[in-house]
């Protein structure tokens, strides 16, 4: 009988090593070695890959020609979009750098429940000129159709196959020749090759490279699904980052409806973009101006509310801050923040106590983040300690202002990274007025519509804004 190999592997970023380790020396993380069968058949390893059958030779860089751009399908074309009133995925498309390259591997990471499944079916349905080849491991036929009739239709060109061979995928997609091939998720298939069971660090490479080779080879632009799961049983995504050549992450909590789609890695286009979608009963829906979505008092004024010119990669957007300071009934003062990181909100509350000379330590502080998403940009800092005061003196902060800036611990205001960016949409948005640092060094641009003042601390911040409010 052969020899059956083993090894163990972490289940985190896929380190290789031939024994038991407790810390994984490559990412850091404990617990997460396996061990896992190696093939012991003569089959492709992932060590062996070769991307084209033909052995290649060195070319002179300046001798190899490329017509400029690289070939992309947009998914969202003009004429589907007049015709569905709105495509709900030309939103992939700008995340994707202006439409998917033909043979790139595409990865859509995301928690179980998040909407990986109805997001890339949404591809296929919302551009019915393309032949899509949808595979899944983990539903069948029928339950893809009964999604495919909540998400608003089916048509002749998307076809689905419920399977997880590996080696029976390759096949049919051989056949079929889609234009696009989704497989649902990379940790349901496996490879006859291989020994390990699916899910497991060297099935999931090993996939993975196949479904590269079958991309690079027949020039079909493949998605790969991944789950990202806390407990780490499965191969997580970041195992396949440097195969692939897109990493897009799906993330938001699953309890609100808004998600967020963002992309970590582009060797096509700009990585950290971001789309912001809502689950709805009939899918995701893009949200094109997600400052709307995050603003909800428009026409009240009340007090504990700031807004903050907040950027997410390099997407600005406005979002409102809420406060809430109150009399501690009992000994110890409560402090909690959703969506914000509380212990930065307890270093402002500080800075406020201390060099502002407002007297928080009595008070309880709540604050919460529209909308249910999470915030570490600092540059939402000027506008939590405004919610907190506005909630503190009862004075509503005029609803026309915004504000960028970060705060020190001396009580300073710092500058913001492409403070240019947070104006200009602040501007769209209409609002009148925007407070930065006086040290953020803005090119000569006039701002029409908006007034940007420049301050230097928080007191003359309070100063202004308080007064006006009265
Ligand atoms: P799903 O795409 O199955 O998640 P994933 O593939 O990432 O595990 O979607 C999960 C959730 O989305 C599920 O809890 C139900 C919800 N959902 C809607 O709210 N509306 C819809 O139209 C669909 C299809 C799903
Ligand atoms: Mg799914």
């Amino acid at each position: 009988m052969a020899k059956v190999k083993k090894a163990f592997f972490c289940n985190n970023c896929g380190y290789e090593s031939a024994k038991w380790l407790g810390q994984c020396p490559s990412c850091g993380k404990w617990n997460t070695m396996v061990e896992e069968v190696i093939a012991k058949q003569s089959g492709p390893t992932s060590k062996s890959v070769t991307i084209s059958t033909q052995s290649a030779k060195p070319i002179k860089l300046s001798d190899i020609e490329a017509n400029g751009n690289e070939e992309r399908i947009v998914l969202a074309p003009a004429e589907t979009l007049s015709a569905n009133g709105e495509a709900n995925i030309s939103e992939l498309d700008r995340i994707l750098g202006g439409g998917m390259v033909k043979g790139s591997l595409v990865l859509i990471g995301g928690e179980p429940g998040i909407g990986k499944s109805t997001l890339s079916l949404q591809i296929p349905l919302g551009c019915p000129t393309l032949k899509t080849l949808y595979v899944s491991g983990e539903e069948s036929v029928r339950q893809i159709k009964m999604r495919a009739e909540r998400l608003g239709g089916a048509h002749e060109s998307c076809y689905i196959l419920s399977e997880t061979s590996l080696e029976n995928i390759l096949e049919q997609a051989k056949q079929i020749a889609p234009q696009l091939l989704i497989i649902d998720s990379i940790q349901t298939i496996f490879s006859q090759l291989i020994e390990s069971s699916a899910g497991s660090v060297s099935q999931v490479r090993e996939c993975a490279a196949a479904l590269l080779r079958f991309a690079k080879e027949s020039n079909t632009p493949v998605i790969l699904i991944g789950h990202i799961t806390k407990d780490g049983t499965i191969a997580g995504p970041k195992v396949l980052e440097h195969i692939v050549d897109v990493v897009l992450q799906f993330e938001g909590d699953t309890r609100h409806s808004f998600r967020i789609l963002r992309s970590i890695k582009n060797r096509f286009g700009a990585s950290a973009e971001l789309a912001v979608y809502e689950m709805t009963g009939g899918g995701l829906r893009e949200i094109l101006n997600p400052s709307e979505m995050f603003i909800s008092t428009h026409n009240q004024e009340l007090s504990g509310t700031a807004v903050a010119a907040m950027l997410d990669g390099t997407r600005p957007f406005l979002i409102e801050v809420q406060a809430l300071v109150s009399t501690a009934a009992y000994g110890t003062p409560q402090r909690s923040a959703t969506g914000f990181d509380v212990r930065r909100m307890n270093m402002l509350l500080a800075v406020l106590e201390k060099r502002v000379g407002f007297k928080l330590s009595v008070k309880d502080v709540f604050l919460n983040i529209a909308g249910g998403i999470k915030i570490s940009d600092p540059a939402c800092d000027l506008a939590i300690v405004m919610s907190i005061l506005s909630s503190n003196f009862d004075v509503a902060v005029n609803q026309k202002i915004a504000f960028a800036a970060e705060i020190g611990l001396s009580g300073e205001v710092r500058p913001v990274s492409q403070i240019e960016r947070r104006i200009s949409e602040a501007e769209k948005l209409g609002f009148e007025k925007i407070y930065i640092s006086s040290f953020n060094q803005l090119q000569e641009r006039k701002y029409k519509k908006i007034k940007v003042v420049c301050a230097a601390n928080v007191p003359q911040i309070v100063r202004e804004v308080f007064q006006e409010g009265s």
